[in-house]
């Protein structure tokens, strides 16, 4: 039983006679010991101890200022169980600005939503941040105050107000890992300020520096190289693991623990249900380390999700760990500490290893990493993508690429190739993302329709390309929307939005082509729906909205750790199950761009009916065999229930 569990029994007992305050004294001592050992073991120090009890009484203050409708909201979620794990859950993440103007604009655009059944918004950063280059606003300069571009925090504690009622849910990022160098700590930290240079990783000359670049990977090697900065102003090298202009925050200082702790309850405070840890997998710096992914992060991350649990316990955290697959599965807590760190993390290894089926028309990798994933805590999900505002990293796992006779190197480029305009063959239409020449690794940028392939048909008006890119994309789609967990629609791909080549026309833009998947929403193309019936935006946007309403219809598609990965004896076709008592729903997915077929004796054998026994919900159909082989077409998808 994890704490949130502990806290739902509490708040269910005698519930009309406690008052929310009482609930939280009762949460405060339910989670005190726990809070206790994750905080005693990162700060050791005898002098920490004084910050334990500002702790305290902070938890204490933290909670008189949560909002009376959003604190009675906390037990109406602890009672409704895990609700991010319901198949009612259907994501779409967007930059407000980009999508429609601002904050009133994405208010107008609620009936939008709710004709293509999204209820969980994640919106990207909408807080101040410094003008030019600023990582697209993940360089904060502030916690909680709306950029003006954005509007108001009325207008956004209004659209939030709206969205409850509405029963939709938002999700903000909680930029955990750095603040901006405009945030008032960094302007104080120039300015000379002691106390606050030891916020962030600051050191005179280059020894520490030094040390700490012998192991420390480089995220932006060819924007960013190096993991620091000098600055002017301090006369200090200060630690900037991502852009010079983001400064790594020291948590080492419990400090910057605290203050951190009441900006997140602030965001929370803002109406948002699901906080999106960002770059969570940074959090704790070590000499002779990667300083990713350390035990130290994740007794921090676990700190931060005890206390939020007893200030806002209804408001969840999604972590952003893009890391090698079995290390993603960490942040859901494991040992004492299961269930009690996130509750929901990016799927980045499904994400990643459906580029890799796309690109090698195979599922034989995809099915073998998937099936020796760690099955996740009962109470975590996934947030289930294809795409989204960042690039796609390569992040296989060697020894299972080399299980199927690759060389992970090689494997590798031919990936890249593939994507990147490198093979004359391939459809796909991206781009590289900081190549590192020093170990040849590199990313890829691309929206989801150029990478697989639309772009490159229209540009050739070859129909069947078309086509196939649009079978591709909904196949994509249709995987996240049936695998266990919150599929995220990341916005413009419901209506098969391409590349977006400006961003090399923007002097604050034009070194991170990251932007060219960043596209405006195009409501020239959504206006046209209803009137051009035949056109890939339609197809793709009609398609997703019917596999949205099959998802919201079927509760096997509910994340209870019910899924089961079949190894096809055709390699080319993904096979998984999703059951609920005595229903399941069967999903094949053809990567190969022929007809691939499928014996009826195996689909027997994983509880398949034959004849009229089984319908496709996709098309209402029965299943045909043609001399006892099922034939999927390419790029076809079958979600199989039996009848
Ligand atoms: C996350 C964001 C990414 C940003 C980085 C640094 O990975 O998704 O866009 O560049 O954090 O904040």
């Amino acid at each position: 039983m994890n704490q949130a569990e502990l806290l739902r029994i509490l708040a269910s007992r005698d519930q009309k006679k406690k008052s929310t305050q009482s609930l939280f004294e009762q949460r405060l001592a339910t989670n005190l010991s726990l809070i206790n050992t994750q905080f005693f073991s990162l700060y050791q120090e005898k002098e920490h101890k004084t910050y334990f009890l500002t702790l305290l009484e902070t938890l204490e203050t933290l909670f008189k200022t949560r909002p009376k409708e959003l604190q009675n909201q906390d037990i109406d979620r602890l009672n409704a169980g895990n609700w991010y794990q319901s198949e009612q859950m259907v994501g779409m993440q967007m930059y407000v600005d980009r999508f429609n103007k601002d904050i009133n604009g994405l208010k107008e655009k609620l009936p939008y939503f709710e004709d293509l059944g999204i209820n969980f918004l994640h919106l990207m950063p909408i807080t101040t941040r410094p003008a030019g280059e600023n990582d697209g606003g993940y360089a904060v300069n502030s916690y909680h105050e709306i950029d003006s571009k954005y509007g108001t925090k009325t207008d956004f504690l209004d659209f939030t107000k709206k969205a409850r009622k509405n029963d939709m849910f938002i999700m903000l990022d909680f930029v955990v890992n750095h603040t901006s160098d405009e945030f008032e700590w960094a302007q104080k930290a120039k300015e000379g300020n002691l106390h606050y240079q030891n916020y962030y990783y600051t050191y005179s000359d280059r020894h520490i520096p030094d040390e700490f670049e012998k192991t420390l990977p480089e995220i932006f090697p060819q924007s960013a190289p190096g993991n620091f900065t000098y600055n002017d102003e301090m006369e200090k090298w200060v630690m900037t693991c991502f852009n010079t202009y983001q400064w790594d925050l020291n948590y080492r200082n419990p400090e910057v623990f605290i203050e951190m702790l009441s900006n997140l309850v602030g965001l929370a405070n803002l109406g948002v249900d699901v906080i999106r840890f960002d770059a969570l997998a940074f959090l704790w710096k070590k000499l002779g380390t990667l300083s990713q992914n350390l035990p130290e992060a994740h007794t921090l991350i676990s700190l931060f999700r005890l206390c939020l649990q007893v200030v806002a316990p209804g408001v969840i955290l999604l972590a952003e760990a893009i890391v090698a697959p079995r290390n993603i599965i960490k942040y859901f807590g494991e040992g004492t500490l299961t269930g009690n760190e996130c509750e929901v993390a990016y799927n980045a290894s499904l994400m990643a290893l459906l580029w890799n089926s796309i690109a090698t028309k195979k599922a034989s990798l995809l099915v073998k990493s998937v099936s020796e994933i760690p099955t996740k805590p009962q109470d975590a999900t996934w947030v289930n993508y294809i795409r989204c505002h960042d690039d796609i990293g390569l992040g296989y796992d060697d020894d299972f690429v080399r299980a199927m006779g690759y060389d992970p190197t090689a494997h590798k480029q031919f990936i890249l190739n593939y994507y990147c305009g490198k093979l004359e063959w391939s459809p796909a239409k991206g781009l590289m993302f900081m190549y590192n020449p020093k170990n040849g690794d590199g990313r890829i940028t691309g929206s989801a329709a150029s990478l697989l392939g639309l772009e490159t048909a229209l540009e050739q008006k070859n129909d069947k390309i078309v086509d196939y890119a649009i079978t591709k994309i909904l196949m994509m789609h249709g995987i996240i929307l049936t695998y266990g967990g919150i599929p995220m629609i990341y916005a413009g791909d419901e209506i098969a939005t391409l590349n977006d080549y400006s961003y090399e026309q923007n002097e604050d833009h034009i070194n991170d082509n990251r932007w060219v998947n960043r596209p405006m929403q195009n409501w020239n193309i959504v206006a046209k729906i209803k009137t051009e019936k035949d056109s890939p935006s339609t197809t793709v946007y009609n398609g997703l909205k019917k596999m949205i309403r099959l998802r919201k219809e079927h509760t096997v598609f509910a994340d209870t750790n019910n899924i089961k990965i079949h190894g096809c004896p055709n390699e080319h076709i993904f096979v998984f199950q999703r059951s609920h008592e005595d229903e399941s729903v069967w999903v094949l997915s053809n990567f190969n761009e022929v007809t691939e077929t499928i014996n009826i004796g195996w689909l027997l054998s994983i509880g398949i009916l034959t004849g009229k026994n089984s319908i496709d919900l996709l098309t209402g159909e029965s299943i045909e065999f043609i001399q006892n082989e099922l034939a999927l077409k390419p790029y076809e998808q079958l979600w199989i229930k039996n009848i």
